[in-house]
């Protein structure tokens, strides 16, 4: 699983720009499924059949996003420096002295405005990219290319570090997951969603057609375990998180108690997130059609949004556990 996230960390896929790493994913997933469709916003729709007949079966939509945050180039001045807006959630404070890497494979550095305090982040606005041009015309870069953080994989003992764990982690998470069910009641949709940062996008076009009894969304969230940082309970390591709330969905309490329950009759670990920031596609894919039965396990992750995100090995394994648990037997509800 390592080696396969450190892949997928260290390839790019800013929003809208999805394609390698689901070249990846559909090389890795195609010996385990029954169908597999790309629709019209670039979503992978894995499906795996059930393999015996029970009443209660499912259809069953489980979401990771492959899109990460990035930049888009919105001007290049006479001297060839590069002006850029975000795609996606990229803030003033993570990205003073990073480097973009462009879909062409140009990179640059992030430079910045006269500062008006030395202690406050600029806003995106304030920043420009130097690409190494002089000027316009021998600038490599030109307006709307997209570009975002370049940085490589790395661990330090169990705490994995990389660029775009939000939310890669979660992929590992539903390949590995795909891959470990051995039979399942359920009619089951593993779905690579593209435009989560910008939106929820695609998972809300990819629910409207498979049109889910449950949805679930895999993907990362904040923990309260860093000094200074929001009181919220979610801690690094301490096993998978069952989404009660965050600011965009109130989770069904059926899918809820069907997680917690399915992780205590395993012994697995888990904890109860309340995130007061952030959602996830499980928000577009409840209140899709005429609404959805929908929930969300997410990972804790240190640094969102930052070049270093950070995950706690045991977490993932421990989620493909939870998850494979739950979809390999029949729902009580
Ligand atoms: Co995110
Ligand atoms: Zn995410």
């Amino acid at each position: 699983m390592k080696s396969l996230l450190k892949t997928l960390t260290e390839t790019f896929a800013p929003s809208g720009y999805e394609d390698a790493v689901r070249k990846i994913i559909q090389k890795e997933v195609k010996p385990y499924a029954d169908e597999i469709r790309v629709d019209a916003m670039g979503s992978l729709i894995v499906r795996k059949k059930p393999t015996a007949a029970v009443k209660n079966s499912k259809r069953i939509m489980l979401a990771a996003h492959m899109d990460e945050i990035g930049v888009i180039v919105s001007h290049v001045d006479k001297n060839g420096y590069v002006r850029f807006a975000s795609n996606g959630g990229v803030f003033g404070r993570y990205t003073l002295g990073a480097r973009i890497r462009f879909m062409n494979g140009v990179t640059g550095v992030v430079g910045f405005d006269k500062l008006e305090s030395v202690d406050q982040a600029p806003s995106l606005s304030k920043m420009y990219i130097d690409v190494g041009a002089t000027s316009r015309s021998n600038c490599p870069v030109k307006v709307g290319d997209f570009g975002a953080f370049e940085r490589s994989y790395m661990e330090m003992g169990n705490r994995l570090v990389a660029k775009s764990m939000d939310d890669r982690a979660g992929v590992v998470v539903l390949i590995e997951t795909l891959k470990s069910i051995k039979a399942t009641p359920h009619d089951l949709y593993f779905v690579f969603t593209t435009q989560e940062e910008v939106g929820t996008r695609g998972a809300g076009t990819a629910a409207f057609s498979i049109d889910p009894e449950i949805g679930i969304a895999i993907d990362v969230t904040g923990t309260g375990d860093t000094p200074a940082s929001l009181k919220m309970s979610m801690e690094l390591g301490k096993g998978p998180c069952v989404k009660v709330r965050d600011p965009g969905m109130l989770a069904d309490l059926r899918v809820v108690e069907w997680m917690a329950s399915t992780a205590e009759k395993a012994k697995l670990p888990y904890q109860r997130e309340v995130l007061l920031v952030g959602s996830t596609d499980a928000r577009a894919i409840q209140v899709t059609r005429a609404g959805v039965m929908a929930g969300a396990l997410s990972i804790p992750c240190r640094y969102i949004h930052s070049a270093s995100e950070m995950v706690d090995y045991d977490d993932l394994k421990n989620s493909v556990k939870l998850l494979t648990a739950m979809l390999s037997r029949p729902v009580s509800f």
